[in-house]
């Protein structure tokens, strides 16, 4: 494998493309306008500069990384991949519609790997004709410095495909995980609802945002507390996989909390969007 096909330069995606170049991938990244691309290409340029600051990389180093990334609008250029990576919004009908296209664009023979959180492997990969090659690639969020990668198993993903995306996650300095394809996954069916239920004691006043966010940090030594996290991943991105949580399982524990929906609908989307349960304008 030499070069990596990738659609989506969100956070994660920039994520993915950065590390994949750092080792000597060649990466084509995908997005459905220039604007996009350019918001990609800035995001992974100011990652590399913490590196670069920090004295872990060097700036000629940095230009090399960024020349093995190809930015395009072209889903034709993927034709080239040795391997593909999805990373688009978190919703189902997006990503059937770009799987069911690039199945024919991509290489027979090449994996498809998707990084979503929540939503079934086993569902999408019945949008391609290769669902024995079809795998979860869940990565975390700063990609750079977490080392988790979840690899999720669809009901028809061979053996193979399992090996060589582990071997693969091991080249990238992550620590890959094998799980099976249930709502959530393990990472997120424990982690949502540890924010959704930190989301109801907010609502239910309980304690302040604040107090929250430091019993858990204090108390439990987590880096981040559940809200402050939530707003790190994205409420929208929280909202999405409760209710893919809820929606497989058909449980009430995994009803998302009222305020997390009204936070959303008012655009107030956490960090990304300069507010969620703090504010970021500052
Ligand atoms: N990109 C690249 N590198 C970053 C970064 C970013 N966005 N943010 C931090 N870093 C690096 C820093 O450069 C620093 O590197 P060195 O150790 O080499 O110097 C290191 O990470 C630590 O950063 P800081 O000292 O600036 O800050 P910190 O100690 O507060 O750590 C953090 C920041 C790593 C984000 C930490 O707060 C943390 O681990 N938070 C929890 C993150 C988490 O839980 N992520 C998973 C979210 S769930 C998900 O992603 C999946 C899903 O499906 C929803």
């Amino acid at each position: 494998m030499k070069t990596l096909g990738l659609a989506g330069l969100g956070t994660m995606g920039s994520g993915i493309a950065q590390i994949f170049a750092e080792k000597g991938y060649m990466v084509i990244a995908v997005e459905p306008a220039d604007e996009l691309l350019q918001k990609g290409m800035k995001r992974i340029s100011s990652s590399l500069d913490r590196k670069v600051q920090k004295g872990k990389m060097t700036e000629d180093e940095k230009k090399q990384v960024m020349e093995r990334i190809t930015f395009t609008t072209s889903l034709q250029e993927l034709s080239k991949a040795d391997l593909f990576i999805e990373a688009v919004s978190e919703n189902y009908e997006i990503k059937a519609k770009l799987l069911k296209e690039l199945d024919g664009i991509c290489k027979p023979e090449i994996i498809f790997a998707t990084n979503t959180s929540s939503i079934s492997i086993t569902k999408l990969a019945a949008n391609t004709k290769r669902a024995d090659k079809f795998i979860g690639m869940h990565f975390f969020n700063p990609v750079p410095v977490m080392k988790l990668v979840e690899v999720v198993r669809g009901i028809a993903t061979n053996d193979e495909t399992v090996h060589t995306v582990i071997e693969l996650a091991k080249q990238l300095e992550k620590s890959p995980i094998e799980v099976n394809d249930f709502p959530g996954f393990i990472s997120n069916r424990i982690l949502m609802p540890m924010i959704n239920e930190a989301i109801f004691s907010y609502m239910e006043g309980v304690a302040t945002a604040e107090a929250i966010d430091s019993v858990m940090k204090l108390g439990m030594n987590h880096p981040m507390g559940p809200l402050e996290l939530a707003d790190f991943i994205g409420l929208d991105v929280c909202l999405d996989i409760l209710e893919v949580l809820y929606d497989g399982f058909r449980d009430p524990k995994y009803r998302p909390c009222p305020v997390l929906k009204k936070l959303v609908n008012a655009g107030f989307l956490g960090r990304k969007s300069g507010r969620g349960f703090y504010n970021y304008s500052a």
